[in-house]
């Protein structure tokens, strides 16, 4: 078992684009394996590479109560191909920003398509918490946050504030 380092605010490698992922090797399952891992220690619901500083389009999530047997998910070049048109909102966190949520609208329905460790390609329809927790994680991928929902003064009050904890740290 492999806990990464998670990278948070304001570090600009979270605003990176991440790149498709060419195959799935060896390597590749390693890297969802141990994003696994240390989505499940933090714990969160899901992560994607950047966050723990690896720029390509991969993702894992579970959503699974606490006592229920684990779903894990990992996915590899996700892509959105329908989406709902009803709405739902849902007060996200998300790892790198920890102790922030915010309150977002977003379809409450989606259909992804991806490759799994395998290398197959799969279709899966989501709605509810996970359709929100796959549309959270694909923003990652192109170097969208949360924060980015709020205005800009509350956005900039956020980002002063991890800056200055980050400063606190250092010193
Ligand atoms: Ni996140």
């Amino acid at each position: 078992m492999t806990v990464l380092p998670i990278i948070t605010i304001p570090d600009p490698v979270l605003r990176q684009i991440s790149d498709p992922v060419e195959r799935i090797d060896a390597a590749i399952v390693r890297l969802m394996d141990d994003m696994l891992d240390t989505m499940y220690d933090a714990p969160g619901i899901g992560l994607a590479a950047i966050q723990v500083g690896v720029p390509k389009r991969i993702v894992v999530l579970d959503i699974a109560d606490d006592g229920e047997p684990k779903k894990p998910l990992a996915m590899a070049n996700p892509e959105i191909v329908a989406l709902g048109s009803v709405t739902r909102l849902y007060e996200e966190g998300c790892l790198s920003i920890p102790d922030v949520r915010v309150e977002i609208e977003r379809p409450d329905t989606v259909t992804v398509r991806y490759i799994d460790r395998k290398g197959a390609t799969q279709e899966l329809h989501a709605d509810g918490l996970l359709a929100t927790a796959i549309q959270h994680e694909l923003d990652h991928l192109d170097g969208h946050l949360i924060i980015d929902f709020l205005s800009r003064l509350k956005r900039d009050m956020v980002v002063r504030r991890f800056k200055k904890m980050s400063r606190d740290e250092r010193a």
